[in-house]
């Protein structure tokens, strides 16, 4: 360290100097620190569970970082440690797994290992496959059976059985629901450049609140060493820093945690960072933290490992690099997107092609189950919540508003259609640039206010349907529920509004408009969402026309909260007037 200690000084002048300093940084830092013979810059991993939206994300954040590297492309090595978000069920796995040496893991490095995996959903990572494709060194493991947090360190030991091979200079950790900071591995690199001391093992990236004083695990207090550097005493299962000589010295594995740890604490985390706290503390090693997190927690609120304890202990970032207006861009950047359905048996088959198409846009869906006698087998994946039991009643398409979300952005969707993988974006995307409050669609019905008078509800309409192309945002008087946005903190849906079933469309036309939202349907081609037809079952619609009562009781209720009208002025976005 002595001979790098001028440098050093340099490094840190020209960081506090200015924050466009990567020219010169750049220049300066890739001197000859860099050890002979290593293949990589950084190698990346990053653990993962069921997020594959925020994961994309973090993806998307690293692979900008590295293209506006101009002057020196860095090289990048990047694993992605999977804990089987995708639904695998292996039974050979099963058979063989007491044996020694089974592989827990399957390797992925391409769409079509991916497909040949024994697994229901592999189309939930398609998204981060796509982001991945054609950029750099990656690699994904997928578990073949869920760890949870009782048996994390499997994930762990698989990380670090991989680096073995993987010769970088340094290796990072990460968690798939974090986020990086501008100019993130010069600023990791910098900070532990500065860290002089010949023990120094980890530097931890991101500090959440509860931790900065934190002594609990190897009874060490906290102590600044530098402005920019905290020597902490603890390390965390992810989100530091290394060198190869912590792996080599962790000889490449991690120990099993006792399983006795959760006993009398059922709520008690991973015990990854424990163990790995008290291996360095022992041997004498330092652990750091940089003094800013140089990692911001997105949704900090939900945990996937410990759903139960993070309501009491909110994981949030402490003291972000970046400050906190760019942390709560970040979080807006982060929106939870759920959806429910409901289903009815004839159409299983159906179903589980809807899901397929919906596995990569969506956090959770929510299913109600009207009339199934079990549950699917491939209905066996946390990113599907069933919300019926098996005693539940029949409610039709009311099954539909079953749950309550809490999620940013909610979709009511149906069984039947098969959803095109730029759905998500491509809606929200529009709904956030309609004026507010609206409920936006995908088709919809107009109607002709006299005819509905003087005829019935059945003359009065004109369906936009999925056949037809939609050029720009249009205004409706009924939405088609089944595919339909809204933001739940805005529009809430009482349960009682559905007397009766397969009526939605009405029901919340009539609650919309009694609130004064407006109702649009996205622009978009013809057949951009796909019904999927099955001749031998009866569709609700069809039921519907041939019901003449119900028809009567529409046309009804329609009349009661007269006028129907389009009334927005903007023409191009009006449906009545693009008709006529
Ligand atoms: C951590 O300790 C320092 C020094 O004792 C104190 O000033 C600071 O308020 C503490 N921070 C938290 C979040 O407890
Ligand atoms: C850590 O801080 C607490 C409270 O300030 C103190 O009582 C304790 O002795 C300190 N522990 C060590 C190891 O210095
Ligand atoms: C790695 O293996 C060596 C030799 O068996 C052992 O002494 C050392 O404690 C191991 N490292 C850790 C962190 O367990
Ligand atoms: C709607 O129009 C916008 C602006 O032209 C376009 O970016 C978007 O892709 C269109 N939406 C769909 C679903 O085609
Ligand atoms: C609205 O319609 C009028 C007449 O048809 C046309 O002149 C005007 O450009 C339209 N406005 C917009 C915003 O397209």
């Amino acid at each position: 360290m002595e001979e790098n200690s001028n440098l050093l000084l340099v490094l840190w002048l020209v960081e506090l100097l200015t924050l466009g300093y990567s020219y010169i940084y750049l220049v300066v830092t890739y001197g000859d620190l860099k050890p002979q013979g290593s293949l990589y810059d950084f190698a990346v991993t990053i653990y993962s569970y069921d997020r594959p939206r925020l994961l994309n994300r973090l993806l998307l954040d690293i692979l900008e970082q590295e293209q506006l590297l101009v002057i020196r492309k860095r090289r990048l090595f990047l694993q992605i440690v999977d804990d089987n978000s995708i639904g695998c069920h292996d039974v050979h796995y099963w058979r063989s797994q007491k044996s020694e040496n089974v592989n827990d893991f399957y390797q992925v490095n391409s769409k079509e290992q991916l497909l040949g995996l024994p697994c229901t959903f592999p189309s939930r990572l398609f998204g981060v496959l796509e982001t991945l494709e054609g950029t750099l060194d990656w690699q994904i493991w997928i578990s073949k059976r869920h760890f949870g947090k009782h048996e994390h360190w499997k994930m762990v030991r698989r990380a670090f059985e991989t680096l073995k091979d993987v010769h970088s200079t340094f290796y990072v950790f990460l968690q798939d629901d974090m986020r990086i900071c501008c100019q993130f591995f010069d600023r990791a690199q910098m900070f532990w450049s500065l860290i002089e001391d010949r023990y120094k093992m980890t530097l931890s990236l991101h500090c959440d609140n509860n931790r900065v004083n934190y002594s609990g695990w190897t009874m060490l207090n906290s102590t600044q060493k530098h402005r920019a550097v905290v020597l902490s005493g603890w390390v965390e299962s992810s989100n530091f820093l290394c060198e190869s000589r912590f792996l080599e010295w962790m000889n490449y594995t991690f120990p099993m945690v006792n399983p006795s740890r959760w006993y009398r604490r059922k709520y008690a985390s991973s015990g990854v960072g424990e163990t790995l706290s008290n291996l360095l503390y022992r041997a004498g090693y330092s652990m750091y933290r940089t003094s800013h997190s140089l990692l911001y927690h997105c949704r900090a609120r939900d945990s996937k490992m410990h759903p139960v304890i993070r309501k009491e202990e909110l994981l949030e970032t402490f003291a972000f690099i970046d400050g906190d207006v760019v942390g709560s861009r970040m979080e807006l950047e982060c929106v939870t997107v759920t959806c429910s359905m409901a289903s009815t048996w004839p159409r299983t088959q159906l179903l589980y092609d809807s899901l397929y198409s919906l596995a990569p846009q969506i956090d959770i869906i929510y299913l109600y189950l009207n009339d199934y006698e079990h549950i699917p087998s491939f209905l066996h994946v946390d990113f599907v919540q069933i919300v019926s039991c098996p005693e539940s009643s029949d409610l039709g398409d009311i099954g539909k508003f079953y749950v309550t979300p809490h999620a940013d952005y909610h979709f009511t969707l149906d069984d039947d259609i098969i959803y095109p993988w730029d759905f998500v974006m491509e809606m929200i995307s529009c709904y956030t640039s309609l004026p507010q409050p609206a409920l936006l669609g995908v088709h919809g019905v107009m109607l002709d206010q006299e005819k509905l008078f003087r005829q019935d509800y059945f003359q009065s309409r004109t369906v936009i349907s999925l056949e037809m192309a939609v050029p720009c945002p249009c205004q409706v008087n009924i939405l088609g529920t089944g595919a339909m946005l809204y933001q739940p903190r805005s529009f809430n849906i009482p349960k009682e509004i559905f007397i009766e079933k397969n009526m939605a469309d009405i029901y919340i036309a009539i609650l919309a408009k009694s609130r004064n939202i407006n109702l649009f349907i996205v622009n978009r081609s013809s057949y951009w969402l796909t019904e999927q037809r099955k001749d031998d079952i009866p569709s609700i619609y069809e039921d519907f026309i041939r019901n003449g009562q119900k028809r009567r009781k529409i046309t009804k209720m329609l009349r009661e909260f007269m006028p129907w009208k389009c009334s927005h002025t903007d023409n191009l976005s009006v449906c009545c007037f693009t008709q006529s």
